[in-house]
């Protein structure tokens, strides 16, 4: 296999963000942290080194380092930010407190004759954050890229193979970020860019392998990309000794329960226990309207169902979880720790099960990575690229009390607009996309009788980070058929309705 690119990490918040850019440049990449000793780093044979930013600043007694033996390895380093601070330190330069901090874009000239940026154009947007920065180049080092207020954006010692920048490169903001980071690994390291997705597999594969030893796994099947990912993959590791534990709480979307019990019975025959649960979550709804409650009460019964049963399955020997990187952000959790995610359906359930050890196979991947990843796998498309769904699923689309048939208008509108917003094309151009029971009725005409039926809402939003969101045009003529469809095909539905709110003010859902 090709040698991998070092990434030896100072803390940065986006040291995941270089590994997954290196990934995307089709070059295996390995993290390190910076206490690594020198031995370990020579143990990963690295083809290049990256030098990530970090939080702390040179002139901290405390200030994280690396071995100057790194720097003498013969391979091509890059130090990003504190990276190439750090660099310019070891190598006699002067780093100093910068008259202004940097934050955000910034335009900067680059140096196209350098090594790093040749074939680049010359002016682009880098995003920046610092408060510090090489004032004083190191003996050998030449400046490659300056902005407005940070005169020395970039330097390199093209003889030894060592070159830095104070910007991000692997921030998608940064404009030629991606050239500039597949120049490093492709040209200046020499990897021949022949990683794919199928290698991730196959080496996540060894180490699940190791990790689990003989023993056996329980693992959440939520319904959702991360966790039928993983499972899908543990299940490539250590076959049927594999326990997933499904709970169907009713509130799942048209056809979803049936393809997880079909996917995980036929195609990754892993040892399903798949629960039907929906009759305990109605009864314990009964009355209840107020929308907090409904998603306390179903986190709670969900949490209680699951422990069940597990319980029944006796004693197993690891839990696995389908944590994807952007959730250990959100955990707060530090890299390397093995903290379990707490916005999680079952978070807190493997300790007080009695798991010590904990497999999360998906942790340095990004969401569209793990959807890549279940591609290689096998998993059927709709589930690799299904949507957002909240825990509580079409209960907090469904307003007011719920009874199966209100949620069952939810889940009929729901399969119609899903799809006829693939089958238009549509799906593509909005981020999510879904029906809601208002719970309102009103007087209509149906034959020749009067109706006092449902208005069900149309959702369909545009967002990047769904903190935001703007609500999607969806075109007339394709609402118009939706709208026939839904009040024809749905029973107890006269009314169809478009929502038209940003977020803020209004939240995406309804509840
Ligand atoms: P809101 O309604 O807060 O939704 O604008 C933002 C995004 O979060 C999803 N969402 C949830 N996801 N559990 C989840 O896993 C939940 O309880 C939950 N509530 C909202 C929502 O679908 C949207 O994508």
């Amino acid at each position: 296999m090709e040698k991998p690119i070092l990434i030896i990490d100072f803390g940065s918040q986006f040291t995941q963000l270089i590994a997954r850019r290196v990934r995307q440049a089709g070059v295996f990449s390995q993290v390190l942290s910076h206490h690594a000793n020198i031995s370990e780093i020579r143990g990963t044979d690295p083809c290049g080194i990256i030098l990530s930013g970090g939080p702390a600043s040179l002139e901290e007694e405390t200030a994280p380092g690396c071995d100057p033996a790194v720097f003498g390895l013969g391979v091509p380093v890059l130090g990003i930010c504190y990276g190439m601070q750090l660099m310019a330190h070891t190598f006699g330069g002067l780093v100093a407190r910068s008259e202004k901090r940097e934050y955000g874009l910034r335009r900067a000239a680059l140096d196209t004759g350098s090594a790093l940026f040749s074939g680049l154009e010359a002016v682009c947007d880098c995003w920046n954050s610092h408060g510090f920065q090489v004032a004083a180049l190191p003996p050998g080092f030449s400046k490659t890229a300056s902005t407005d207020s940070c005169p020395i954006a970039g330097m390199e010692n093209p003889k030894e193979r060592l070159f830095g920048v104070q910007f991000h490169p692997e921030v998608t903001h940064s404009q030629q970020g991606m050239a500039i980071l597949t120049r490093f690994v492709r040209d200046i390291c020499g990897c021949a860019g022949n990683w794919r997705m199928e290698n991730y597999a196959a080496s996540a594969v060894e180490e699940i392998k190791a990790a689990a030893g003989n023993g056996t796994v329980l693992l959440g099947l939520s319904g959702g990309v991360d966790s039928a990912v993983a499972a899908a993959l543990i299940h490539q590791a250590v076959g049927d000794r594999l326990r997933c534990v499904f709970v169907d709480h009713g509130f799942m979307r048209k056809g979803e329960p049936e393809m997880v019990r079909e996917v995980f019975t036929r195609h990754f025959p892993v040892s399903l226990t798949a629960v039907d649960a929906s009759a305990r979550f109605y009864g314990k709804l009964k009355g209840v309207r107020d929308p907090e409650e409904k998603r306390r009460i179903i986190g709670h019964e969900f949490v209680s169902v699951f422990r069940e049963e597990a319980l029944k399955l006796g004693k197993l020997d690891h839990f696995a979880q389908g944590t994807i990187y952007p959730d250990v952000i959100e955990s707060g959790a530090a890299p390397g720790s093995a903290v379990i995610k707490s916005h999680h359906n079952v978070g807190g359930l493997p300790r007080e099960l009695g798991f010590t050890s904990l497999i999360e196979p998906l942790r340095t991947l990004f969401k569209d990575e793990v959807r890549d990843l279940g591609r290689v796998l096998g998993l059927p498309e709709e589930m690799v690229s299904r949507q957002p769904f909240p825990g509580p699923g079409l209960a907090i689309r469904t307003l007011g009390e719920l009874t199966p048939e209100k949620v069952a208008v939810t889940r009929e509108s729901d399969a119609i607009l899903r799809e006829e917003f693939v089958r238009s094309g549509f799906a593509k151009s909005a981020s999510q996309f879904f029906t809601v029971n208002t719970d309102i009725r009103s007087v209509g005409v149906m034959g020749d009788g009067r109706s006092y039926d449902t208005a069900v809402a149309i959702r369909a939003v545009t967002t990047d980070d769904f903190m935001t969101a703007d609500w999607a045009r969806v075109p007339y003529e394709l609402l118009a058929h939706i709208s026939r469809r839904i009040t024809n095909e749905v029973l107890g539905v006269n009314r169809v309705l478009l929502d038209v709110t940003t977020k803020p003010p209004a939240s995406i859902e309804w509840e």
